[in-house]
């Protein structure tokens, strides 16, 4: 027997094994859960306002996209977390985290923060991790940082809080704030893939060096790649700078805002060609 069909041989019996482990999971046809009657917040441009308004539903909340429910569809397959790909909502998702102890950050949280905003919104941010007041109160962005981001929220795009979701790489407040290690990194992520499936969103948002880093799988710095669309799990995703460093640096804003406008055209939300909205 060759090398090379033993090889292939023990892949294919680690695949059954895990196959047999996770109950056929990565094989699951069922179709995703009837999703709740959207909100009739998300607000429209100016140009679009005048045009028939469309059913109740059709414009706040993103549909289940076929890209991600395949990403989700495939990335079962292989999944660390034997049952995850069999959550269908948030909630499924949250409980199946439970009392997580994973990683070694469990031991420094007051709290688990797991992300926040409408399960069904059309537009996702994703930060680092929690900081200090993100682990007090349980959500994220919540701290001086997270007062900038409602702002860009709220009264650069016009939208609400509430109507975007937000979450980060991590779910658990590294000690000193310190930069998360690649295993509490790799424990995490698999959450986080599950939440971008679930919430299945037009457009992330990736705020700052690690989030895109991480996101995208590359060490480029934020200062180049910021501005430029990249994909994720099948979904659109523009990497700009994080609020933080916006609080130090605030003459960058201005960037921020070229990128944010970016996304505003993906989501109809200004005219593509700037002047609008
Ligand atoms: N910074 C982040 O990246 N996430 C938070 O939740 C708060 C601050």
């Amino acid at each position: 027997m060759t090398l090379e069909r033993d090889l292939l041989l023990a892949s294919i019996s680690d695949y059954l094994e895990q196959l047999g482990e996770e109950g056929l999971d990565g094989l699951e046809t069922r179709p995703q859960p009837a999703r709740p009657a959207a909100p009739e917040s998300f607000p429209v441009s100016a140009e679009n306002a005048g045009s028939p308004r469309p059913a109740a539903g059709a414009l706040p909340v993103s549909p289940v996209s076929a890209p991600a429910a395949a990403a989700g569809f495939s990335g079962a397959l292989f999944s660390p977390y034997p049952g995850l790909a069999k959550t269908c909502t948030l909630e499924e998702l949250r409980e199946f985290i439970g009392d997580c102890k994973r990683c070694k950050l469990a031991q420094y949280r007051t709290h688990l923060v797991f992300g926040t905003g409408n399960p069904r919104a059309r537009l996702m941010f994703v930060g680092e991790g929690p900081g200090a007041e993100e682990d007090a109160q349980g959500e994220p962005f919540v701290g001086r940082a997270g007062r900038l981001l409602t702002d860009i929220i709220e009264r650069g795009m016009g939208l609400r809080r509430a109507d975007v979701y937000i979450c980060n790489v991590i779910k658990c407040r590294p000690p000193e704030n310190r930069n998360p290690e690649p295993d509490e990194v790799a424990a995490c992520q698999p959450f986080l893939d599950r939440q971008i499936d679930l919430v299945s969103p037009e457009v992330i948002v990736a705020l700052g060096t690690f989030a895109a880093q991480a996101l995208f799988n590359e060490r480029t710095p934020i200062s180049r790649m910021r501005g430029q669309w990249r994909e994720v799990r099948g979904i659109k995703a523009m990497p700009t700078f994080h609020p933080a460093y916006l609080l130090r640096s605030p003459a960058d804003k201005r960037l921020v805002w070229i990128d944010i406008r970016e996304v505003m055209k993906v989501l109809g939300l200004v005219s593509p060609r700037g002047s609008g909205g």
